[in-house]
């Protein structure tokens, strides 16, 4: 049976030790030879509190969503506003922990988090990138209108490239328009 989300803004120190828990749980399951063993059984937790830390303490903090089933997180996702100058505003970090995927909730959160790039920056096109071999997050952001713009290696947290794809869509209301 689906679970019964709420999703919210996530703001503050409890929210951020919670992400930072969740963004580590997430990429030990579904990362293992994208990122290397050493970072994933090693510094992986505390790598990711002192990021989401030092992000929610930025002022103003990227926009980020989470979703919570009863006192679970069950996933998150995050942007920043006009980082790029052509390509415009990044989604970073949309994460479903395993036992809440295929209910949907990666299309809310990024219809949430799109959301609040209509409010701030409309006219703005949005970019994310995820790596070649991450099927089922391709086939969500293609489920949800991101056209392929190009592939290009990129480097993770722990300093390992591996190739990637770039995924646009023109503006933040375009995300999940079709439906
Ligand atoms: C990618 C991810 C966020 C998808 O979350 P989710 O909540 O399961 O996605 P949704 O239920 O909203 O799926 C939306 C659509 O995407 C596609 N999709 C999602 N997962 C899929 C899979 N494993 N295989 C094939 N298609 C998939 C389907 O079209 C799906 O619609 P459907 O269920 O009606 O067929 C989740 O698998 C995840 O967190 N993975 C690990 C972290 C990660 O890779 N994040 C992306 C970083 S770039």
């Amino acid at each position: 049976m689906a679970e019964d989300f709420v999703i919210r803004d996530a703001t503050g120190i409890a929210d951020a030790d919670a992400i930072a828990l969740a963004h580590a749980e997430s990429w030990r399951a579904t990362y293992r030879g994208i990122l290397s063993d050493a970072y994933l059984d090693g510094p992986i937790e505390d790598e990711r509190r002192r990021l989401w830390r030092a992000r929610f303490a930025e002022v103003p903090a990227p926009p980020t969503v989470a979703a919570w089933a009863d006192d679970a997180l069950a996933g998150f996702a995050c942007a920043f506003i006009r980082e790029d100058p052509h390509w415009g505003s990044r989604i970073d970090n949309l994460h479903v922990l395993p036992k809440f995927k295929r209910q949907g909730l990666a299309t809310r959160l990024m219809r949430t988090i799109a959301s609040r790039l209509v409010d701030t920056a409309p006219d703005v096109p949005v970019y994310l990138w995820v790596y070649d071999v991450n099927a089922p997050a391709r086939a969500t952001y293609e489920s949800l209108g991101g056209m392929l713009a190009e592939r290009a290696p990129r480097t993770g947290a722990d300093g390992t490239a591996a190739p990637a794809l770039r995924y646009t869509w023109p503006t933040p209301a375009a995300i999940g328009a079709g439906g």
